[in-house]
């Protein structure tokens, strides 16, 4: 029988990709958005992407039960994957409530509503950056978490939640996805990684001064204890993101209570290399300058993705050269996002 999967954050970067692996495979797909960080288009470019429409877009808050009353009560949901969240890290440290509000407040109403109505398997989003300035790469799920701002706080808090609910209500089945560096966009172009205003993260930041619309790049450090200085991290291909959730819904029911898998390729880029990967992909010249550390970053963070692909069969199948392909194509046939 088809099954329905409610998306939470459905039209944002990594939720829209995974809404196109989700149709291209079958499911209905009911998305909860309230487009604070995403064009409602972006669920139209989905539907064409995939071919075929999500069965119904809500566009509302997380934290509002009443609206995710109406979701549950119209549709017949058997898993949700909650991507909903905030996830700017250097604007969690500056409100941290709103971080503590929307994230973790909006992972509880979501679990009440969940609860409320008999829906017990979820996929989480938590993140790699719940291992803090880790001292030993590669990570595996068993590394020790040491948050270092509010944003990987909510994440960390959000997992602590996850698990104790799992031990006192034996229905509930969970998978927290912790996603390293995700990039890249959509080959086909229609789909992508549309940041409002200046981008945090580093490749956005380059798409976007390979076609033209900022001037440079700042590398935030070049002392770090790495091979040539510079940042290293492991990027991974929305695709394969995408696709990761597709394959854990088929492992929900694997085990009882709460699992957590590392997505990552296992694989580290510097600043630097991919400064020269995007600029080999685009032909274009990504001018740089060297400046101060950013606060708060780490020198290393890549994962051992060793316990997912033992466990589903699951890898990364994208390179960097992939990632800044994709993400160049995007960029070039959408220069200003889409467009708000
Ligand atoms: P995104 O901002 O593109 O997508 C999040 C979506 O959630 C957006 O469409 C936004 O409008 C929506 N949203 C935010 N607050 C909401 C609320 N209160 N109610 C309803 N909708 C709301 O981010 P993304 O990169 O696609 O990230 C998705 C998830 O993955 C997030 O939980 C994020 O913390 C996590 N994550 C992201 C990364 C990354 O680098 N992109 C890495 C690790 C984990
Ligand atoms: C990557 C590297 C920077 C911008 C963030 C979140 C993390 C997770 C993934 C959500 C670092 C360097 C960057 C620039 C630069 N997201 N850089 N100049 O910080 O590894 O991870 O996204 O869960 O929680 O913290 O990603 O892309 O910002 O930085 O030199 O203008 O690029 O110092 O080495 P980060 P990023």
């Amino acid at each position: 029988m088809t099954q329905t999967v409610l998306v939470t954050g459905g039209a944002g970067f990594i939720g829209s990709h995974t809404c196109v692996e989700l149709l291209l495979s079958g499911y209905e797909v009911v998305v909860l958005d309230d487009h604070s960080n995403s064009s409602p288009e972006a669920l139209e470019r989905v539907a064409k992407t995939a071919g075929r429409p999500i069965a119904a877009a809500y566009s509302a808050d997380v934290r509002d039960r009443r609206a995710l009353d109406t979701v549950f009560a119209g549709h017949r949901v058997d898993a949700v994957i909650h991507f909903a969240a905030k996830k700017a890290v250097g604007e969690s440290v500056r409100i941290p409530l709103a971080y503590y509000d929307i994230n973790v407040g909006g992972t509880t109403a979501l679990l009440a509503a969940m609860h409320a109505h008999g829906v017990h398997r979820l996929v989480f989003s938590s993140s790699c950056s719940i291992y803090g300035d880790a001292t030993t790469v590669p990570l595996t799920e068993d590394s020790p978490a040491a948050p270092t701002n509010p944003y990987a706080t909510t994440k960390w808090t959000c997992e602590r939640i996850l698990d104790d609910l799992c031990r006192r209500l034996p229905e509930l089945r969970v998978l927290a996805l912790r996603y390293f560096n995700p990039a890249g966009a959509h080959p086909e172009g229609l789909l992508g990684e549309d940041p409002r205003g200046v981008p945090n993260n580093v490749m956005p930041f380059l798409s976007q001064i390979a076609v033209g619309r900022r001037g440079e790049l700042r590398v935030f450090g070049d002392d770090y204890p790495t091979p040539d200085g510079t940042g290293v991290r492991d990027y991974i291909h929305v695709a394969d993101v995408a696709e990761g959730h597709r394959v854990a819904l088929d492992h929900l029911d694997d085990t009882p209570g709460m699992s957590v898998f590392n997505l990552g390729t296992g694989h580290g880029s510097s600043v630097l290399e991919l400064v020269r990967a995007f600029e080999e992909v685009s032909g274009r010249p990504i001018p740089y300058r060297i400046v101060e550390r950013r606060p708060g970053d780490v020198a290393e963070l890549v994962a051992d993705p060793a316990k997912v692909t033992a466990a589903w069969g699951w890898r990364a199948r994208h390179d960097v050269a992939a990632m800044c392909r994709d993400a160049w194509n995007f960029q070039q046939l959408n220069p200003r996002g889409y467009g708000l």
